[in-house]
This record gives structure tokens, sequence and C-alpha cells, in this order.
């Protein structure tokens, strides 16, 4: 169903309407075995409702893989907001959401993903307390975007390291597809560690900007998957890696922040043919759930949470050890490996 994996059984799933703001939201719950779920809410134009569906079911099973790898106490989740045609009463539709979010006691911990932003959860906070990625005064919060981009930072260049064999990121070229949220703080991290980078992004202003301040090159959307790189970092929306695109992509590692970057688990399989190395996406973007879990749970400062995001690095390494181990592909053994991990903690 869906074009999910056998194994892939939700908890639960909650279809939740709100005539008076326009709210359509789906929030699915994929596993509570390790606390809570917890993952982002996306707020997206969906041709039908049964791609949003299939939309959260796929980004909640991620999240369960990432946070289990991650080795946080939370469970995976996601909802998605249908955007609502024309204009529409942006508060009013997230005090709707935050409602639905409270109806679930708890089972659901809410937070940014594309298309929402830091004023919306602190919009919710009135209806819910199960939200975070929020500015806090005196205390760790706020937008996780950077942190998940340093996570994907580090895993380019730990990948780079390991895969590559070069020692620093001086005059590696990686190609960035999208400069959003995550995208961009990724740019900011790669030139200052020296690297060139080539970008794509459907919003030309973002392009120039990378260029002008970054010393980018700009390619035309469709060309950047195939830009004759050492490093691809797909950072846009999902299945970017898909049958039509996976045999024109010429970078050897492949880590970027996009959740659901494989439109199938055969696509991995073909990148690893290929001799492409592919550092699955829930291992590498971590960074952003490590930050709002650390904020949800009232701990930790920005210096300790970028280091724990750091180690990301660390289990790229593991899995790619684990990889040689098992002859298998990364996507394959990082999915078993986390499964692994999908158990009830005392
Ligand atoms: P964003 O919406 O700020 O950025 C996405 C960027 O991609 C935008 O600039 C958009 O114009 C561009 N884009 C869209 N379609 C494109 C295409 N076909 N070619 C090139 N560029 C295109 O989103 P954000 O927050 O940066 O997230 C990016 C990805 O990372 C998403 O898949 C998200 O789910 C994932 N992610 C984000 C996290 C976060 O902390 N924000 C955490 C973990 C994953």
């Amino acid at each position: 169903l869906f074009g999910l994996p056998e194994q892939a059984a939700h908890e639960r799933v909650l279809l939740a309407t709100d005539p008076a703001t326009g709210l359509k939201a789906i929030l699915a719950v994929h596993s509570t075995a390790r606390g809570p779920a917890f993952g982002g809410c996306r707020l997206w134009h969906y041709d039908t409702e049964l791609a949003a569906l299939n939309d959260a079911l796929r980004l909640s099973q991620g999240m369960s893989l990432k946070n289990a790898l991650a080795d946080l106490p939370f469970g995976g989740g996601k909802a998605v907001i249908l955007k609502p045609q024309g204009d529409f009463d942006r508060p009013a539709l997230f005090a709707a959401f935050g409602r639905a979010v409270q109806s679930l006691n708890g089972a659901y911990i809410t937070a940014e993903d594309v298309g929402t932003t830091t004023a919306d959860m602190r919009g919710m906070q009135a209806h819910t307390p199960f939200v975070s990625g929020i500015p806090r005064e005196g205390a760790f919060g706020g937008d996780p975007s950077p942190k998940t981009a340093w996570g994907v930072f580090v895993s380019i260049r730990a990948g780079v390291r390991l895969v590559l064999g070069r020692d620093s990121l001086d005059g590696v070229r990686v190609a960035l597809q999208g400069l959003g949220a995550v995208g961009w703080h990724l740019a900011e991290f790669l030139h200052q560690a020296g690297a060139q980078l080539v970008v794509a992004d459907v919003d030309a202003t973002k392009v120039e900007r990378a260029v002008a301040q970054l010393g980018a090159q700009a390619v035309p959307v469709g060309e950047i998957l195939n830009a004759d790189v050492d490093v691809l970092a797909p950072c846009a929306l999902g299945a970017s890696l898909n049958e039509q695109t996976v045999p024109a992509i010429r970078a050897r590692l492949i880590a970027g922040a996009a959740n659901n970057q494989l439109a199938t688990p055969a696509d991995g399989d073909a990148l690893q043919r290929r001799g492409i190395c592919y550092l699955p996406d829930y291992l590498v973007n971590a960074g952003g759930i490590i930050s709002v879990a650390r904020e949800y749970r009232g701990e930790g400062e920005e210096t300790a949470v970028m280091a724990e995001v750091g180690r990301i690095a660390e289990r790229v390494e593991e899995l790619l050890q684990r990889v040689q181990v098992a002859d298998s592909t990364p996507a394959r053994v990082a999915d078993d490996w986390a499964r692994s991990k999908l158990v009830r903690m005392v």
C-alpha cells in the first residue's frame, strides 16, 4: 500500500479537518516504541489527498528510523497540512493544527519542516505543549535548520575522507540541489571549508546570492543532479534519486538533507552498482531532530548540541564499516541497523 515496504505498519494515523480554518491535515504516528513520536509538520500543496497521505506515511516511517539511529528516546511521526487554496488565515490554521496535535495527548510531538516556520510553532504553543523548534528566552531552542546543515556537513566531510580518500574539503566540488533553510547553511559551511559549489534552486534569488556571496557556479535546475562534481547534496524535496536520474549522476558520494531521497530501495542498489556511495538521508539529516528533541526536553545549549550533531560523522564511519562486513548497500544496512533499535526503551 502507498509504495511502503511491507514492514511499515503505522500505529495511528489521524485525519484532522477544521472547516472554519480550512485545515486538512494528516498526523501519522509510525512508532512509539522508543517514546512519543517526534517529527516535523510540512505545509505543502498536494495534487491529491492520497499523495499527502503517502508523504505523511513515508516521512513518519523515516522519522522512526532517524530517531532510532540518532539514539533519541523518541519514536517516529510526521504531519502534513494540505495547503489551502488561495488566501488563508495562517495563525488560525496553525491554531487548529495545534488542537489536532493536542488531541493525540502527547503521542505525537511536532516541529518545523518544509513550509512551516518558528512563528507557526510559537503560535501553536497556546493550544498544545507538544511542539518544539521555538526560540526561547534564556533557554536553548529555535530553528533546527542550521543543526541539520551541520550534520550533513560533517557527514560529507567524513564521506570525502573515507570514500574519496581526501583529507580536506579544499577544492572538492559539491553540487547542492536546493538552497533553502538547510541548503543555504550547508553551502556556507562548505564554502568556509574550501569546497567549490555548484548550485541550483527554483528560486533564482537564492542562486544569485550563492553566486555573489559564496562564489558558487549556477546550473539549471534540470542539470544539477548530473553536474560534474565529487559530491551531490540533495537539499530540496524527496525522490530525487530515481530510475531517471540515477544513471546520469556523476558524483561519487551523495549526502544531503532532503528526506526520502531514494524513490525506491532499488534506486539505492542501482547507485551502488554505479560505484556511487549514498549516505542515507535519515542518518545524515538528524541534526534538526537532535536539536528540537534537546529543546523539548529542556536540555542543552548551543555548543553541546552542535557537538552531539557532530557525532553523526562517527555513525557515518560505523555505517561504512558495517557495509563492508555485510557486503550490502549503505541504505539497506542503515535500515537494518535502525530497525534493530526500534525497541521499547525502559
Ligand atoms: P526549504 O523549503 O527551506 O528549502 C527547500 C529549497 O529547495 C527551496 O529553496 C526551494 O526553492 C528549493 N527547491 C524546490 N524544488 C527544487 C528543485 N526541483 N530543484 C532545486 N531546488 C528546489 O526546506 P528545508 O527546511 O531547507 O528542507 C530541505 C529538505 O531537507 C526537505 O526535504 C526537508 O524535509 C529536509 N529536512 C529539513 C530539516 C530542517 O531542519 N529544516 C531537517 C531534516 C530534513
